[in-house]
């Protein structure tokens, strides 16, 4: 019996001494993200998180691929991505994998030599969060495991190596507006996620953070203050709600965090970029004024416990959808002599922030380009000093940048070689106009989420430009900007090779000499795109990999994202990896096209149908573009067959036809409601505006444009 014993805790011994063999031996094969990964600046070797590492620089100490080898990159190889809808992510490459989310979150894993598929998992979004979302930007790896947001508000972790379901948990609540596109970040095995939703209405923005190895939630931190009457979660909440007058809280309030998000590893803090207010109208929101804190801010957390230490509001009272919700690069730049660590911050209202980390002090402000809507910030008091009408007292305004930005989610780079951050930068006005809304009497159904009249024309061709912007941050000055086909570009990275490589909207993936933008090399890509490259190095060879496809703002700009002439069923959704010498071809696409109105002479118009029509549609633009003009993404409804038949058309649009090609249903629809949109898309299809509409509509711009400037220069006054 002792032997017997004594036999099986041997063996119990030799099983525990494998398993832990097998652990180690598994970790070895894996390697593992973790806080030492991420915040180890100079191997280069893996991109385990969206923005490399913790200070999301997006720089790659790799150089094998640099100034003098570039010429020599060529494609290893592509893969199509069937039916997918929307692609728009960074990729994360860990010990020879590259990990994808596409469209509605789902994942793929890819040898990163070969190209081959290793698994992917679909978590089936949510059919009626299809709607209002647009594509999932990134995920997040943690200790052999994958973690993705879903747009219909979950949170997932797979196993790296299989693509299993390991946890999965619910953010936000049943049946509210709110919905993830952002890539999560994980530090100290606390996995962050916020969301978006301020622009649809109801939504009180949060940031949560969880187990990344459970999903338990570990703490939750409101952006906005809730109903004073129900009590504040916290002393922050309590010092925010002196900031809001009126009952805001009716409204949700907005400060929707959606996208970026930075862990400071020195200090244990992460840094939260804040949202728009909901409604943008701050006339509505917040009748009688106030800064409406926390929205449009960059803001600092204890790490371990979610508390509030210290914020800088880039836009007080926000009133234009100016989110700060863009990237916040750490780094340590040179000011006045000595090495500083800052945050760096390009938010939509165009201007550049150089922040103290450790006390949020505006350190430097300046204006990267065209920005119309404040001469300044003042330096001792950390906010703009806006010129008069901008907040449209006269009803309406026409300023520069609009809720476009001149910085946008497309992430830059920033490279400690050459000090310069690298931009992907807009020139695009915006037009905001609040005639006849009463705060008295605002509905927030009745006049819309945003709290100003939508915008029901097109975007014109020449409406917008763009550039990629070399930005010294210590001088706040620019180094170089090159003007960039069409209206956005996408996300930026840069390396110790001395290269700045930019996937455009033309089609091509290009790289720059960093000192100079000049283009060093370029590669066709059959298919414009938004979405950043990064680069990693398996078996001693560094490659390059990039999502492209037609995705992102793009889908509601109308002729402005249209002059491409990509279209989302003809071209390419396709994961591209380059290597120096590759040698593979890239699989053949059709030529760039424009859409062809069609119609049908027999169909009647009803005037009154149209015009609810044009209502409805709202629903519809942020997929199929404004005034039915699409902006290359889903099909142009005026060019369809499908509104011709009114059975086709309710199949799809009411019964969800094509929901799995990423057409969400909507069941709430009447027949009376088809029949409207059906109207509107026949109205638009024959729409030519007329010289006389085109001459009144420039010049009304013309006028506003002159206005905005007097009252600028306190010639007028609102
Ligand atoms: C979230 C994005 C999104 C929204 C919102 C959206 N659509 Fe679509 N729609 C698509 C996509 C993508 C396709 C193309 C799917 C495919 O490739 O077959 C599509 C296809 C269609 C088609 C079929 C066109 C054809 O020629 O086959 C119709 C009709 C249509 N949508 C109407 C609408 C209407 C009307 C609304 C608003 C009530 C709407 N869609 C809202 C994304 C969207």
């Amino acid at each position: 019996m002792r032997g017997a014993g004594q036999l099986r805790r041997v063996r119990g011994i030799g099983i525990a001494v494998a398993a832990a063999l097998t652990a180690l031996l598994a970790a070895a094969a894996s390697a593992d993200v973790d806080n030492a990964t991420l915040n180890n600046e100079t191997d280069g070797i893996d991109w385990g998180a969206y923005g490399r590492t913790f200070s999301e620089q997006r720089f790659s100490p790799l150089d094998q691929i640099n100034r003098q080898t570039v010429p020599h990159l060529g494609l290893a190889w592509s893969m199509e991505l069937p039916d997918v809808w929307n692609v728009s992510s960074a990729p994360i490459e860990v010990d020879g994998v590259i990990y994808i989310a596409v469209g509605f979150s789902v994942i793929y894993a890819v040898d990163a030599v070969s190209g081959k598929q290793l698994w992917s998992y679909d978590p089936k979004v949510d059919p009626l969060k299809m709607r209002m979302a647009w594509g999932i930007r990134g995920l997040a790896f943690w200790k052999g495991k994958v973690i993705a947001g879903v747009q219909d508000g979950r949170l997932f972790a797979l196993d790296a190596r299989s693509g299993q379901l390991l946890w999965q948990t619910m953010t936000i609540e049943p049946g509210d507006n709110r919905y993830i596109t952002g890539a999560p970040r994980v530090f100290n095995g606390k996995v962050i996620i916020g969301h978006g939703g301020a622009d649809f209405g109801g939504v009180r923005g949060y940031v949560t953070a969880y187990d990344a190895d459970t999903g338990k939630q570990d703490w939750r931190w409101y952006i906005v203050p809730g109903d004073p009457a129900k009590g504040f979660e916290n002393k922050a909440m309590e010092m925010a709600a002196k900031t809001w007058k009126g009952e805001w809280w009716k409204y949700g309030g907005g400060g929707t965090a959606w996208n970026a998000f930075t862990y400071d590893p020195e200090l244990n803090r992460v840094y939260i970029g804040t949202g728009n207010g909901g409604p943008w109208n701050a006339k509505l929101r917040s009748p009688g004024g106030g800064d409406n804190l926390f929205l449009c801010s960059v803001v600092a957390l204890d790490a371990d416990t979610g508390e509030y230490i210290w914020h800088y509001q880039t836009n007080p009272g926000e009133s234009w959808d100016f989110n700060s919700t863009m990237d916040m690069v750490l780094a340590t730049i040179p000011i006045d002599g000595q090495p500083r660590k800052v945050i760096l911050h390009a938010p939509k209202n165009g201007f550049f922030y150089v922040l103290d980390r450790a006390t949020g002090k505006l350190i430097s402000a300046e204006k990267l380009g065209k920005v119309t809507w404040a001469d300044h910030i003042d330096m001792s008091t950390g906010r703009p000093v806006e010129y008069p009408g901008v907040r449209y007292e006269d009803g309406e305004t026409l300023m520069w940048p609009g809720s476009g930005g001149l910085h946008n989610w497309q992430p830059m780079s920033f490279s400690p070689d050459t000090g310069l951050t690298y931009i992907p930068a807009h020139e695009l006005a915006g037009y905001y106009n609040d005639r006849g809304i009463d705060p008295k009497t605002y509905d927030m159904v009745r006049d819309g989420p945003l709290g100003i009249h939508a915008f029901y024309d097109d975007v014109p061709k020449n409406a917008g430009s763009s550039s990629l912007l070399a930005w010294n941050p210590a001088t706040q000055k620019k180094a170089w900007e090159i003007p960039l086909p069409g209206a956005t570009n996408g996300g930026v990275m840069s390396t110790h090779g001395g290269l700045v490589f930019q996937g455009q909207s033309d089609g091509k993936f290009v790289a720059r000499d960093d000192r100079s933008g000049a283009v060093l090399w370029s590669a066709d890509m059959g298919v414009g795109t938004q979405a950043p490259p990064i680069t990693y190095s398996v078996g001693g060879r560094q490659y390059v990999s990039i999502l492209a496809g037609w995705a992102g703002g793009q889908m509601l700009l109308g002729s402005l994202s249209a002059q491409h002439g990509w279209v989302g069923r003809d071209h390419p959704r396709r994961l591209l990896t380059y290597v120096l010498d590759g040698a593979a071809a890239l699989p053949p696409s059709p030529p760039p096209s424009q859409p062809v109105p069609v119609d049908d002479a027999s169909f009647k118009l009803d005037p009154a149908l149209v015009a609810k029509g044009r209502e409805l549609y709202q629903r519809c633009l942020i997929c199929h573009g404004t005034a039915a003009v699409a902006g290359g993404f889903a099909p142009d409804l005026r060019a369809s067959q499908i509104p011709l038949s009114e059975a086709a058309f309710a199949a799809i649009v009411k019964n969800g036809g094509l929901q799995a090609k990423g057409m969400p249903p909507f069941p709430e629809l009447s027949d009376t409601d088809l029949a409207a949109l059906r109207n509107y898309i026949r109205d638009r299809a024959r729409y030519k505006p007329t010289v006389g509409e085109q001459l009144r509509t420039a010049w009304h711009f013309i006028v506003l444009m002159i206005k905005m400037k007097l009252m600028a220069w306190g010639w007028i006054k609102p």
